[in-house]
């Protein structure tokens, strides 16, 4: 099967023949419906994010199990899954106390990328490969932990619910899980990309009556006001924060949210924030910085500063709600996916085929003309909510594009 792997930071990403072995106990294998391109891969291939290479990428994606392991009795061959970035154990202290998404053995996989012995089930020319979260889901398929995989109804678009697997769940997530946003309250989100884009989305469904996103591009704040937010702010024009405080009777909001991952914008957001009120980080940003924090106002204000994890994520009671959602018209899905990007429609790129040309800028395949059998499984990517990883995509468009 094919993977896109990164060799090397800030080297492009290539497309290779990778042999998967068969699932061990406790373990499923996924033949992947198409899988998105989160910012995180993107500060994977940077560097930003630790961890050893050669390491199969992605992980947001969905799709249908081909084969279950010994002792897995949750799943069978045929189902729909997204796939969980976090692997719940069930049993570590974190998930007793219920935060799974920060399960010990999650994390262990997250910092290792290898199944939770350590082991790996992808290699090449005899070396063991690494996989992204345990799920390297930029590939045809993945051999994953069971526990990874959530279930869907058979009539989950998987194209869509793929998204549900990171952008999604992190942003709505950490609008109901983490910050538990009030019905009328005031929002901030910094960063309107997949995860952005998705707090937004979240403190829309939290009925917020004031929903101010921060960009500094003008067709993601546009994108921003389709997904709820009720005011634009482009930072690259003026001050976020005085523009804030400006909405806010100079108070500053209930609730900020950073989906960006910077120093200077997590600072930002937190002043953002009104007395008393929530300042969420979700950006990951680089182990080297640090924020400052005064320490005369900090008790004076009381504010409260949290980090978000996987939106704070039970997977396997949010993913189901999220699609269901999804499925009630609530929840939009159909509109992060802005660009899919196939191996065939790359081949079809070079080639010249007109049709295929105009296929590779829809909106996924699934109902094309050609008929679902020739569209299954050709999806290797799709890049939700441009320019979300317009350089991962450039990283890939070197390869898999060609020139
Ligand atoms: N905490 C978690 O569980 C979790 C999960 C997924 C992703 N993340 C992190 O969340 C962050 C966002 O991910 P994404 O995939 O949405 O990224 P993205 O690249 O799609 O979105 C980032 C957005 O921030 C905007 N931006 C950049 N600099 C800005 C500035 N100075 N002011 C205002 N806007 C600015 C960009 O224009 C872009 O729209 C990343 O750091 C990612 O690693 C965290
Ligand atoms: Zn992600
Ligand atoms: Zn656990």
């Amino acid at each position: 099967m094919k993977a896109a792997i990164c060799y090397e930071r800030n080297q492009p990403v290539r497309i290779e023949e990778v042999i998967l072995d068969a699932p061990r106990r406790d373990e499923v294998r996924v033949r992947l419906a198409a899988s998105g391109v989160c910012h995180s891969d993107l500060s994977f291939v940077h560097g930003i994010l630790p961890g050893k290479l050669p390491c199969i990428l992605g992980h947001e994606g969905a799709g249908t199990v081909e084969e279950v392991g010994e002792g897995v009795n949750r799943l069978a061959v045929g189902d729909k899954v997204v796939l969980s970035w976090v692997t719940p154990c069930f049993s570590c202290f974190y998930c007793r106390i219920g935060k799974p998404q920060l399960c010990e053995v999650g994390e262990r996989i997250n910092q290792t990328n290898r199944m939770p012995d350590g082991t790996s089930r992808a290699h090449q020319d005899g070396q063991e490969l690494n996989v992204f979260s345990a799920l390297g889901t930029m590939a045809e398929s993945a051999v994953i932990p069971a526990n990874a995989a959530i279930k869907l109804p058979d009539d989950a678009p998987l194209d869509k619910c793929a998204l549900l697997g990171c952008a999604v769940m992190t942003g709505v997530g950490a609008v109901f899980n983490t910050a538990e946003v009030t019905l009328g309250s005031s929002v901030a989100v910094f960063g309107a990309g997949g995860v952005g884009l998705n707090a937004v989305q979240g403190a829309f469904l939290a009925s917020a009556e004031r929903i101010i996103a921060v960009d500094t591009q003008p067709k993601k704040l546009e994108m921003a006001r389709t997904f709820g937010a009720t005011h634009l702010i482009d930072a690259s024009k003026v001050d976020p924060v005085e523009s804030i405080r400006e909405l806010t009777e100079k108070r500053g909001v209930d609730y900020a949210f950073e989906a960006i991952g910077r120093k200077e914008t997590i600072e930002q957001a937190y002043a953002a924030t009104r007395k008393a009120g929530t300042c969420v980080v979700i950006g990951l940003g680089s182990i080297k910085d640090s924020i400052s924090l005064n320490v005369f106002m900090l008790p004076l204000m009381e504010k409260r500063l949290v980090g978000s994890w996987y939106g704070g994520a039970n997977v396997h009671r949010d993913i189901p709600r999220l699609f269901a959602l999804y499925r009630a018209g609530r929840l939009k899905l159909d509109e992060l996916v802005t660009r899919t990007l196939s191996r065939r429609s790359a081949e079809a790129r070079r080639a010249g085929d007109p049709h295929l040309l105009t296929r590779a800028n829809q909106r996924g395949l699934r109902g094309d003309a050609r008929g679902d059998e020739r569209a299954r499984g050709d999806r290797l990517l799709i890049l939700p909510a441009i320019p979300r990883s317009e350089r991962l995509e450039s990283l890939l468009q070197r390869n898999i594009l060609g020139p």
